[in-house]
């Protein structure tokens, strides 16, 4: 089953041909106002023939004669309007509902996909900057899983490079005043700060900092390499309570940080050497890659290794890009990483394809992000200045949707609103993030995320649950009415109906693009489709077998609601 645009081209492609003379004439069919769909394509095929338009949409329609999916008539300059039959919708939805995948066609060819998310540091707070990843990418994680391909999720966590020498040092310093073990993350996000300062203070600290990442990177050094792993222990529960309540999908198991690939780094090395790219300069090994240049015009090189010897964040990336390519086998390689890193990225991936190590089939693809702002568009802080840190949001969405159910519901246990509130809350966190296009900047604003009308999570969920209650109150559930019979006739009817249809192309799109928000767009308009039904269609009031039908329309379209919010790492409750 494809979507009523897919159709409408079907419909009309072999007449196309045969008018044109070309098997690959595009029909160019576009969602319309006037009818169900629009073929625009008569216009290019008569300008390439110079002829008439009207003329050659009007053979395009007697070649493609009689037929049960659509009528078909000429309209304005040469476009085709399609409008369905209504025995054929009626056939369709019936279909989509038998259909578990709710007619969300398989892709025509399955990958391995590597999708890099969160990747949050050790020792460091999680901020903002990785609210985003890890909610794009989950979402990302779900919805390629869904489409039947092999997902390997990988979090990226920087737990590895020069920083983990003043952190470790200064662990060393402070043994006596508090124990490793005792440490909590908040106390290592300060204790961050302090080595930090240290380091740009003290110069002595500074070279022992510098010793004891070599220490760290030769793995000769048990002491050394136990306090890195308190550290990243540390950390990484940390980052693990985070994911646990914000419903991400992410475990220990998904972890491969830059020290994974350490000994592979060497490796990269004696690679970028026989492929004569590798280049001293200034003590360092670099690769200069054809097209970056510095602000003034120089050329740009890629550090692959620092004058003490030490390995970077374009090592392990290069080293990354073997492994996913190599061990993993991927084909499709996902970085959802905030725009910022672009360049990182892009010499990266150029050095590894002359080195050879990423070529076709094989795609990298920056699934970038823009800035989180505040209403004065500066970059949202916490109220101590530093960057918003990622758990003061996920309690505070927590919080603010607790009371906001307490508000309207105010008899409901402290259980259910506990419940609920999390799900409102945390559901409108993520989807704030996913509805806006990815590339733009957003401005934060938790009074619109939470509210109950416009394109927000509340919106949809509330949308979902009312359809349940409206099922409920027939004595019916969305899954009892699997295979119903459909008889759409009216207005609203037919324009949910199509909006239904719709929904494989919305998530074949929001695949390909690695779009969210193209997603939530589709199901905002869904929900707007069925309340504009449901507030002229009477439903349970309506006669025996347009009752039954109508029950089904709502049925399917709950089921796609919580569908499209499911995979997006979203809570569809059934009650509100
Ligand atoms: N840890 C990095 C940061 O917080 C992000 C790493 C992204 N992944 C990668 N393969 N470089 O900015």
């Amino acid at each position: 089953m494809a979507d009523p645009l897919g159709i409408a081209a079907q419909l009309l492609s072999p007449a196309f041909a045969k008018v044109a003379g070309a098997p690959a004439t595009d029909p160019v069919v576009r969602a319309s106002d006037h009818a169900d769909a629009q073929a625009n394509g008569a216009l290019d095929v008569a300008r390439r023939l110079g002829r008439n338009p009207r003329e050659v949409a009007g053979e395009i329609l007697a070649a493609t004669g009689a037929n049960p999916v659509a009528s078909l008539d000429v309209a304005g300059p040469g476009f085709i309007n399609v409008t369905f039959r209504g025995p054929f919708l009626d056939e369709q939805v019936t279909l989509m509902s038998q259909d578990s995948r709710l007619g969300v066609q398989l892709p025509t060819t399955l990958e391995t996909v590597v999708i890099d998310y969160s990747a949050p540091n050790v020792a460091k707070e999680m901020h903002v900057g990785h609210l985003r990843t890890t909610v794009i990418g989950d979402a990302l994680a779900r919805l390629y899983g869904f489409d039947g391909h092999r997902v390997i999720r990988e979090n990226h966590i920087g737990d590895w490079g020069t920083p983990f020498g003043m952190l470790i040092e200064h662990l060393i310093d402070e043994a006596g005043t508090a124990t490793v073990a005792d440490f909590a993350v908040g106390d290592l996000d300060a204790f961050y700060k302090q080595a930090r300062l240290k380091f740009d203070e003290d110069q002595s600290f500074k070279a022992r900092a510098r010793e004891r990442v070599v220490k760290l990177q030769g793995r000769r050094d048990p002491q050394t390499t136990a306090l890195w792993s308190v550290l990243v222990a540390e950390s990484t529960r940390h980052f693990n309570e985070l994911y646990a309540k914000l419903g991400i999908l992410l475990t220990d198991d998904d972890l491969a940080g830059e020290s994974t690939y350490q000994s592979l780094m060497p490796d990269v090395l004696t690679r970028l050497e026989s492929a004569g790219l590798l280049i001293e300069s200034d003590g360092a090994r670099v690769v200069f890659v054809p097209g970056f240049t510095n602000r003034e015009g120089a050329p740009l090189p890629l550090i692959v290794q620092a004058r003490t010897g030490g390995f970077n964040y374009a090592t392990s990336d290069l080293a990354c890009v073997i492994d996913r390519v190599e061990r993993v086998k991927a084909t499709l390689l996902l970085y959802v990483i905030g725009t910022e890193q672009s360049q990182h990225l892009q010499m990266v991936w150029a050095v590894a394809e002359m080195a050879g190590w990423l070529r076709p089939p094989v795609r990298p693809v920056h699934v970038n992000f823009g800035l989180v702002l505040e209403a004065n568009r500066k970059r949202l802080r916490s109220r101590s200045g530093d960057p918003m840190k990622f758990i003061e949001l996920v309690d505070e969405a927590i919080q603010r949707g607790r009371r906001l159910v307490a508000d309207r519901s105010p008899n409901l246990p402290d259980d259910d609103v506990g419940t609920l509130g999390r799900a409102i809350g945390l559901g409108a966190l993520k989807y704030a993030e996913l509805s806006t296009d990815r590339i733009k900047d957003y401005v934060f604003d938790w009074d619109r995320m939470l509210a109950f009308d416009g394109n927000t999570a509340p919106y949809l969920q509330y949308a979902h649950a009312r359809i349940h209650s409206l099922l409920n109150r027939a004595g019916l559930t969305p899954t009892a009415l699997h295979g119903s019979v459909f008889h759409i006739s009216t207005r609203h009817e037919r324009k949910l109906a199509l909006r239904l249809l719709s929904y494989d192309g919305a998530v074949r799109d929001t695949i390909e693009r690695c779009a969210p928000h193209r997603l939530c767009a589709y199901l905002f308009d869904l929900a707007r489709d069925f309340t504009a039904f449901y507030e002229n269609d009477p439903v349970l009031a309506a006669e025996s077998g347009i009752r039954e039908s109508r029950l089904a329309l709502a049925g399917l379209t709950a089921r796609v609601l919580a569908h499209g919010l499911t995979h997006l790492g979203i809570a569809a409750p059934e009650r509100m």
